[in-house]
């Protein structure tokens, strides 16, 4: 049995005793949804509007309720759900398995699952990081932090969301290093989406400093490589370094044409991180490989999309090994 939360083999059941603890309220698994993905759809129309959790994908609001089953709710949720877009199949799954990997590569990450509709369709759930006993901790995201529009959440470089970052939390390196080891993971897992409004900061119940504590939990993580047919927009959602803007790109992404080991050695360096800290970050990934690649395995995506996943994996640690 494969747990729905970790991706790790287990011995019984739908979730590891931990999983069970860390993404149920009463420590109760629930195995399976009450209503069918048309439902969900029916409802949505309904329950939408009075929802505060935006983003491009169909989602909705759940709670558990005394039955001990995810009921839809317009306000005070504890879980988002979000099913598969009809334009991308097997999203849930391949969403899921991003997530897992975040996980076990350390990334602080989002607690989240896949859950199948009544009709067997896999959805995928994630447990609300910014509710703490009924309050809701302030949470924003760089778009609205850089001061621009939603549209605009491509405009700037991972350069200039680490200074920013780094600016937000009063100065932490710890968050700056967060940002920088989460920048490796969308590449290594050819995550070509992880903009401004992927990215954010939190604040804890009692800070009432105007930093930051630290990132959010890892969010919106997705394998987009591993789609039938991937959108032609380039390895990362942001340009690595500033000067990408006007097409000026570092020596070493001129000769071999992708990222290498040496642009991130690059960045970090610029945004204030030691070469020692930049080398343990790209050397967990390569201790990790066959972890990762377990994941994959054991994730409940298609065998194709596992197989165009390895692959895009393995090919990203051997850029991230170059840094002549
Ligand atoms: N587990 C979570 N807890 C709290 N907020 C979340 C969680 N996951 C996502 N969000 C917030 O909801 C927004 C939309 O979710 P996201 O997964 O990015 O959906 P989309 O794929 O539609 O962009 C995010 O930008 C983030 O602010
Ligand atoms: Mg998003």
């Amino acid at each position: 049995m494969i747990c729905r939360l970790t991706l790790e083999k287990i011995e019984t059941g739908n979730f590891s005793k931990k999983a069970i603890k860390n993404f149920f309220e009463k420590y109760n698994p629930i195995d399976k949804l009450t209503f069918s993905r048309k439902e969900f759809f029916n409802k949505g129309l309904k329950y939408a509007q009075g929802m505060s959790i935006s983003g491009v994908q169909e989602k909705l609001s759940l709670i558990i309720n005394d039955n001990n089953e995810f009921e839809i709710v317009t306000t005070g949720g504890n879980y988002i759900l979000k099913p598969s877009p009809e334009s991308f199949p097997f999203a849930a799954e391949n969403e899921q398995c991003a997530m897992a990997i975040s996980r076990i590569v350390g990334i602080e990450t989002a607690y989240s699952a896949n859950i199948q509709f009544t009709d067997g369709e896999e959805a995928y759930i994630s447990k609300r990081y910014d509710r703490k006993n009924g309050n809701k901790l302030h949470q924003e995201d760089l778009a609205q932090a850089f001061n621009l529009q939603s549209d605009d959440k491509y405009k700037k470089s991972y350069e200039e969301a680490l200074h920013l970052v780094r600016e937000m939390s009063g100065g932490k390196l710890s968050v700056v290093k967060d940002l920088f080891n989460r920048i490796v993971f969308s590449y290594l897992i050819g995550n070509d989406d992880m903009h401004l409004k992927n990215i954010s900061l939190i604040k804890d119940m009692d800070n009432k400093t105007v930093n930051y504590d630290r990132l959010t939990p890892n969010y919106d993580q997705l394998l987009v490589h591993a789609f039938p047919n991937p959108p032609q927009i380039g390895f990362l959602a942001l340009d690595l370094l500033k000067e990408e803007g006007e097409g000026i790109f570092s020596k070493m992404y001129d000769k071999y044409g992708y990222y290498t080991g040496s642009d991130f050695y690059l960045l970090g360096e610029r945004v204030g991180l030691r070469a020692q800290v930049i080398k343990s970050i790209l050397e967990n990934y390569f201790k990790k490989v066959n972890e990762i690649i377990n994941i994959v395995d054991n994730s409940f995506m298609p065998v194709e999309m596992k197989t165009k996943a390895k692959a895009l994996i393995i090919d990203r640690i051997k850029a991230l090994k170059i840094i002549d």
